[in-house]
């Protein structure tokens, strides 16, 4: 198993690609923190990891608030009695363009998106020092990092932010035995791209196929495979990655 006997905290972990993550690093021996605003769905994955044989504890967290991020990473500890990983994954898709974005909506982005990956990164990073055994950060960024598109100019901003931010962690934190990574997923099929949709277009069935005409393998990713992605940047066989924007997008910033 390749997390075994770590602890890892995965915010965003009820649903989507953190709620894969959450199954899949708990298949590979980790204990999880569910760390989520969804309470329901974040016990029902608890009780999904258990049924399997793993170990994991539900934390309700509103990642744009710092004590919330701090008492999820001081539960990791209390319940399991340390912190190696963070994945710092949930996040808030505001579809509006430059045009459409209020001041409002641009600060609740920064906020959730961006101000709770620093506050998790740098709290973890506090306990990981005390405890002197290292640990791994993994970031989820995006290829919106990367490319920029019509709508969406709060996230943007957010998940750029994200990918430099994560290079400068990991230049700061390299010393302690931290390794600090990020994924920038392309389009993923997760209950989030569906909201998000469903929200904007005035025909989603047909806004989804428009979607997947872009994908150059002409699907879209699954939360699976964003999570083996990650599963790889929080694992010992990434022991030499650190800084890294690993894109898992089925070819999309590269057409
Ligand atoms: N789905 C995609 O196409 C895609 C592409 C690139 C990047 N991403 C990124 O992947 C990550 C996960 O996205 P997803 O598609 O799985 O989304 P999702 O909406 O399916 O799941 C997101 C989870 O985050 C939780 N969440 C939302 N706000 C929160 C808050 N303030 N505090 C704590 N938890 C909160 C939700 O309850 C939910 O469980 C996000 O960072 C997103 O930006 C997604």
């Amino acid at each position: 198993m390749r997390l075994a006997a770590k602890v890892a905290v995965i915010t965003g972990g009820s649903n989507g690609i953190g709620a894969a993550a959450a199954v899949l690093f708990a298949r590979e021996g980790a204990k999880v923190v569910v760390a989520d605003i969804d309470a329901d769905a974040g016990r029902a994955r608890v009780a999904e990891i258990a049924a399997a044989g793993g170990e994991a504890v539900f934390a309700a967290c509103d990642v744009g608030v710092t004590d919330d991020i701090k008492s999820a990473l001081q539960q990791a500890v209390d319940t399991f009695g340390g912190l190696d990983i963070l994945f710092n994954n949930a996040a808030i898709q505001n579809t509006r363009s430059i045009l459409e974005t209020s001041d409002e909506d641009f600060d609740l982005s920064i906020r959730v998106n961006l101000k709770s990956v620093f506050v998790g990164i740098r709290e973890a990073a506090r306990l990981m020092i005390a405890q002197g055994r290292g640990g791994a950060i993994v970031n989820t960024s995006s290829s919106f990092a990367i490319v920029g598109s019509p709508g969406y100019a709060a996230y943007h901003a957010t998940k750029g932010a994200i990918s430099s931010l994560t290079r400068a962690a990991a230049i700061g934190l390299m010393e302690h035995g931290i390794r600090v990574n990020a994924i920038c997923p392309g389009t993923i099929d997760t209950p989030g791209l569906r909201r998000g949709v469903a929200t904007t277009a005035d025909d989603p069935a047909e806004a989804l196929d428009r979607y997947l005409a872009l994908q150059p393998m002409k699907r879209f990713g699954t939360a699976e495979e964003i999570a083996q992605a990650a599963l790889f940047l929080a694992s010992p066989e990434a022991s030499f990655v650190t800084g890294e924007n690993l894109v898992a997008d089925g070819g999309y910033t590269i057409v």
